[in-house]
């Protein structure tokens, strides 16, 4: 606000009101008093309506993996334009780049092409279901997989409605959610084997998958370990149900995805995400035979499947054009320069002696303003008091001129530089110390 007059960004937000419930599209990008209006971006750095510069760790929730703009996409892009963005037909691109990912990852002995990760995920879920005749799916407490109804069960539960930590309850994430789809999702505590073994005992013949993310955000960027992970692929394997990894975000993590870090394969995975180049796509891969519930030439198809976007040649282009420039030189690079940033953060709660410590894996990083590690959904819980702060804290940082994710998470990107993480340490120096007295 400069005197009365108010700025571009409250009367676009004052419009918006008009028009748009809460005057925004995705909830992600709320904020009061109002949204930041991106004008334009380039490589790291995103420039607001404002005309302010902030260096882009969110880079559009970890989706842009070389960062805005990226030349070889911007102009294999618009030559495509030229030729088309979307006909009822196949295109040779969606065929190159499904090579591209199978030849990439071990699992992926077919692929199919969505327009995003819920989609991805939905179909994941779909796709074990026809192949195993069975309803219910398991998932972890707080795990983000999502808008299908299944999967977003239990994503926000809190104190008041987690119930018991041996038998978590399935809690309706939106008003309405049918009692049918809760009581066919079961909710496993992240990473305790031993608790998550006995609730998938409980109801062993009805399980069509376990669905996990190997580094969920929302419970807390915490990698999946590897007991964790083999235990729940030991019971699918023994009980008739699929082992589907949520990978949107992480297939970031590794030259073939976080799977790599682990001895066994899922049976599917779900992708998104990075691997539009920028567009919106999602993808789901994994067994030739589960994924051959989806075969058309099947006389009688088990999942009958179709997307008026799905496969354009658009998010096909970029995809390709992205997944190609992430080679093994540039995720190695990436991942250096994410353990240089996660050094830096730390350095910066060691400086200013807030009660604070980093989680995270491959190219991102999470903050959380709790003195000891969480391990899970509920120890990395914050509550109302801890909530203010990350706000305080998100603020101070977007007046720094550094744009994290709502949770105060980095995503990196291949155009970083140690520059970009030097300005991110000075930030974080003067935003702990702005806000440390309140914890
Ligand atoms: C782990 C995970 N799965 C699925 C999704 C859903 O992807 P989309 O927003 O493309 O529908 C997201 C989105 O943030 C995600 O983080």
């Amino acid at each position: 606000m400069n005197g009365d007059r108010i700025s571009d960004s409250e009367r676009l937000y004052e419009e918006a009101l008009e028009v748009l419930p809460g005057g925004v599209s995705r909830n992600t990008v709320f904020r009061k008093p109002h949204p930041f209006y991106a004008v334009r971006a380039e490589g790291a750095y995103l420039y607001d309506l404002e005309g302010v510069e902030r260096i882009d760790f969110s880079n559009n929730m970890t989706s842009l993996i070389h960062g805005h703009s990226f030349p070889p996409v911007v102009e294999a892009v618009t030559a495509q334009l030229q030729k088309g963005t979307a006909f009822t037909m196949a295109t040779e691109i969606e065929v190159r780049f499904a090579q591209l990912m199978c030849q990439r990852v071990p699992g992926f002995e077919k692929i199919r092409f969505v327009n995003s990760g819920t989609e991805a995920v939905m179909a994941c879920i779909k796709a074990s279901r026809a192949f195993t005749g069975k309803a219910k799916i398991a998932k972890a407490e707080g795990a983000y997989h999502g808008t299908y109804d299944y999967a977003e069960v239990s994503q926000t539960a809190n104190p008041a409605n987690w119930g018991d930590a041996d038998r978590p309850d399935s809690v309706a994430h939106t008003m309405g959610t049918p009692q049918g789809v809760l009581s066919d999702v079961l909710i496993i505590p992240f990473n305790d084997s031993a608790r998550a073994l006995s609730i998938l005992n409980e109801s062993s013949g009805d399980i069509a998958c376990v669905l996990i993310d190997p580094l969920p955000h929302r419970v807390g960027l915490i990698p999946a370990t590897s007991e964790f992970v083999g235990d729940l692929h030991r019971w699918c394997m023994d009980n008739d149900a699929l082992l589907v990894f949520d990978e949107v975000v992480t297939f970031r993590s590794t030259y073939s995805g976080a799977q790599s870090w682990y001895d066994v394969k899922p049976d599917l995975t779900a992708l998104g995400k990075m691997i539009g180049g920028g567009f919106p796509v999602g993808a789901f891969a994994g067994r030739d035979d589960v994924m051959a519930v989806l075969d058309p030439r099947q006389e009688k198809m088990l999942f009958p499947h179709s997307g008026t976007f799905s496969a354009n040649p658009i998010s096909m282009t970029a995809g390709k054009v992205a997944i190609e420039h992430f080679d093994q030189a540039a995720v190695n690079r990436l991942n250096t320069l994410t353990d240089y940033a996660r050094q830096t953060i730390e350095d910066a709660i060691k400086l200013t002696g807030i009660s604070a410590c980093v989680s995270g894996g491959g190219s991102l990083l999470r903050v959380h303003l709790k003195g000891e590690q969480p391990t899970s959904y509920r120890s990395a819980f914050l509550n109302k008091k801890e909530t203010q702060i990350l706000k305080k804290l998100l603020d101070e940082l977007y007046a720094r001129n550094i744009m994290p994710i709502n949770t105060c998470s980095f995503a990196l990107s291949t155009v970083m530089t140690e520059r970009e993480i030097e300005s991110l340490g000075r930030a974080l120096v003067d935003a702990f110390h702005n806000i440390k007295d309140l914890l």
